[in-house]
C-alpha cells in the first residue's frame, strides 16, 4: 500500500456510500489517518443474504485489523445489520462503530408523527432495525421504502439523472401524500442525493443524515480509549476497492471533492489481499 497510514481509522462500505461517513469523520477529526475500503466487487449488498454480507464484513474487518487500524467504522447499514454483533463477538475488545437507521432522532423531530425510512431490503430484514423500531417508534408511524436501483445509480455517479429522479419519486410521493415530514437516510449511499430529495419534496421534509452523529461517536470512542492521535498535521487518506479502482478514482472528486489514487484489493476466498 502506498503512503502507508499509521494507526488509521478503517471505514468500510459495499461501495461509495460510506464516503458520506468518511467526509464527516474527516471534518471532525482532520488529523486522523483514514483507510477507506469499498467492496465494489460485491456491491450492492442490499439484496444479498445477511449471512453472505456477514462473511464479507468479517473479511473486511480482518483486513483492517491486519493493517493496524485502531477502530473500524462499518459505514454501511446493511453490513451493520448483518455483522456488527457477530464482529463484536469475534473481536471482543476491538472498537467498532456501526450504523443503525436514525429512527430515534426522527421520532423526536417529527411534527406530523410520520417518518419515512429509506434503506435496503436487507437492512429492513435485520434484527437491528426491528430493535430500533421497537425502542424508538412507539409514537410515530413509519413508512419504509427500499428505492430499488438507487445504490447502483449512485455507484455510477448518477446523482441527478431522470432515472435517479424516477426512483426517488416512486419512493417519496406516496409517503409525502401520507404526511411524512421527516426522512431517515438508512443507507449511507443516500445522502449523496439529498439535494434531489429536497427538490422532489419541495423543501417540505427534514432529512436526517446520520454521518455527523457517527463521526461524533467515533471521536467519543477514541477519546474514551485514549486513542485519539497526538499528531498535528492533515491525516493521510488511503482509498481501496475490490472493484474498479479507476472508476472510483474518477468519482471521488465528484462525491467528496477529494483527488486521490484508489488502490486495488483482491478477494482470495474470504481474505482480502493488496494487489
Ligand atoms: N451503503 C449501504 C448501506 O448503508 C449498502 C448499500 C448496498 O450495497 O446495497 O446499507
Amino acid at each position: 500500500m502506498s503512503n502507508k497510514p499509521s494507526a488509521p481509522i478503517g471505514i468500510y462500505d459495499s461501495g461509495v456510500g460510506g464516503l458520506t461517513v468518511l467526509r464527516a469523520v474527516r471534518s471532525l477529526l482532520p488529523d486522523e489517518d483514514l483507510i477507506y475500503f469499498a467492496d465494489q466487487a460485491n456491491v450492492p449488498y442490499g439484496n444479498r443474504s445477511l449471512n453472505e454480507v456477514r462473511g464479507l464484513a468479517e473479511g473486511a474487518a480482518s483486513f483492517f485489523i491486519s493493517q493496524g487500524a485502531k477502530l473500524i467504522v462499518i459505514a454501511c447499514n446493511t453490513a451493520s445489520a448483518a455483522a456488527l454483533k457477530h464482529l463484536r463477538g469475534l473481536f471482543p475488545d476491538y472498537p467498532f462503530v456501526g450504523m443503525e437507521p436514525a429512527v430515534k432522532p426522527a421520532a423526536e423531530q417529527t411534527l406530523s408523527g410520520k417518518v419515512g425510512v429509506l434503506a435496503t431490503p436487507s437492512t429492513f430484514q435485520g434484527e437491528l432495525y426491528a430493535s430500533v423500531v421497537e425502542r424508538f417508534a412507539h409514537d410515530v408511524q413509519l413508512y419504509q421504502a427500499t428505492c430499488p436501483g438507487l445504490v447502483q445509480q449512485i455507484e455510477n455517479g448518477h446523482l441527478n439523472t431522470p432515472q435517479t429522479r424516477k426512483i426517488l419519486e416512486d419512493a417519496l410521493e406516496p409517503m409525502l401524500q401520507e404526511g411524512v415530514d421527516t426522512l431517515v437516510m438508512g443507507c449511507t449511499h443516500f445522502p449523496f442525493v439529498i439535494p434531489l430529495i429536497s427538490e422532489i419534496a419541495g423543501g417540505k421534509v427534514n432529512v436526517i443524515d446520520p454521518a455527523p452523529a457517527i463521526a461524533r461517536q467515533v471521536k467519543r470512542v477514541l477519546e474514551t480509549r485514549g486513542l485519539l492521535t497526538k499528531r498535528i498535521r492533515a491525516g493521510k487518506m488511503v482509498f481501496l476497492t475490490s472493484g474498479d479502482a479507476e472508476k472510483m478514482q474518477v468519482l471521488l472528486p465528484k462525491l467528496i471533492a477529494v483527488e486521490a489514487e484508489v488502490e486495488q484489493l483482491l478477494w482470495e476466498g474470504g481474505t482480502l489481499r493488496v494487489l
